[in-house]
């Protein structure tokens, strides 16, 4: 079996996770929640081997940089334990997409984990058990720093605003879908919820594929958060009559010098929060922090299919699925480990530095 959806029956109680490993009888798998049939229906597509995954994460059927770096390191376990060679699976899981610096880390982490083990004498089976177990605790640190990042975020929130009743605009889908815990973004904001001191997200709709109508609305119905859909075009507006009092967004890469590549549309909402005074608050863990890439040039933006847009009526269709805001108009960089503000090369790395000093004690 390579992959097959399974529909989920009416009235299922608890939320799906977004993300599953699965030992059926045929071998073990990978369960995805299909995020590209939400929120019409929820369905599990459930991968059997390393090409299913990398179709799924190409065609955002798991999606959101935390999760798809916990995928790539469990697709690197099901390679391992599947027999196949471990290392071409982690290349292609890898090469899938290029933006999110997570992917490449989490394959890192748990083809890492299996070479050790093979390195230190370790059989086949002990060796994908070692890849499974570094994909495990991937998984279980992001949900832990999801819990850190809301933390800190909500505390710096109460910072910059202290009178509460906070309208917050955010971009994109960055909750439970995109992580082992409540997210990055959208963890911060439903603290702000739960603390009684939201009192609107406005939720962009994030052309051209709506994660932001069809997901972070979803996410926002579940916990009862009051949340307004706004088409990306009307952001401006809502600037100008005084409706932000800040802007929440996830990140795909930061670079060393504190560039923030995110869904494209996320650089217009910077320059926006700046020319308003209105803080532009990056939220996302150390793990998406990438001190070996200089600048904000040096960060490859997705380039998608065309026919993403031009099913609308156009043939010749620029399509770049993420864009780059440079430090200078980032407010604050939140991550498990504390907040940088100002974003500069030496608070990021010491951030980075901490949170390896955790994960090595
Ligand atoms: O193309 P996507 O849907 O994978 O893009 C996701 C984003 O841009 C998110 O904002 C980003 O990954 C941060 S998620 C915590």
């Amino acid at each position: 079996m390579a992959d097959q959806h399974i529909q989920v029956p009416d009235g299922a109680e608890a939320p799906l996770p977004s993300l599953r490993w699965d030992e059926l009888p045929d071998g073990p798998v990978l369960v995805l929640l299909d995020q590209t049939r939400l929120p019409a229906e929820e369905a599990e597509f459930v991968c059997g081997d390393v090409p299913a995954l990398v179709r799924a994460i190409q065609t955002l059927a798991v999606r959101g940089a935390p999760l798809l770096g916990i995928a790539g390191a469990y697709g690197v376990a099901l390679a391992a334990v599947r027999g196949e060679d471990v290392e071409e699976a982690a290349a292609a899981l890898e090469g899938a997409r290029p933006t999110a610096v997570n992917l490449g880390h989490g394959v890192r982490r748990a083809a890492g984990a299996h070479r050790d083990a093979v390195g230190a004498g370790a059989g086949a089976r002990e060796a994908a058990a070692a890849a499974l177990a570094a994909a495990e605790a991937l998984h279980r640190e992001d949900a832990e720093a999801s819990a850190r990042m809301a933390g800190h975020g909500l505390a710096l929130l109460e910072e910059l605003l202290p009178a509460g009743d906070h309208r917050i605009l955010t971009h994109c889908n960055t909750g439970r879908l995109v992580s082992g815990g409540q997210g990055t973004a959208f963890a911060v904001a439903l603290a702000a919820h739960r603390a009684g001191r939201l009192r609107t997200l406005w939720v962009d709709e994030t052309r051209p594929l709506l994660q932001g109508a069809r997901l972070t609305a979803y996410e926002a119905d579940a916990h009862g958060v009051a949340y307004r859909l706004l088409t990306d075009n009307a952001a401006g507006s809502l600037f100008a009559a005084g409706q932000v009092d800040a802007v929440l967004i996830g990140a795909d890469r930061i670079a060393a010098d504190g560039s923030v590549a995110n869904k494209v549309g996320s650089y217009p909402l910077a320059v926006l929060a700046k020319y308003h005074h209105v803080p532009f608050i990056v939220v996302a863990p150390t793990t998406t922090v990438d001190l070996g890439t200089p600048d904000g040039a040096s960060i490859e933006v997705e380039q998608r299919s065309g026919q993403e847009v031009s099913d609308m009526y156009a043939s010749q269709v620029y399509n770049p699925a993420f864009d780059v805001t440079p430090p200078e108009l980032v407010t604050a960089v939140v991550t498990e480990e504390g907040v940088a503000s100002p974003v500069t090369m030496a608070r990021l790395a010491e951030l980075c530095a901490r949170s390896r000093q955790v994960s090595m004690s």
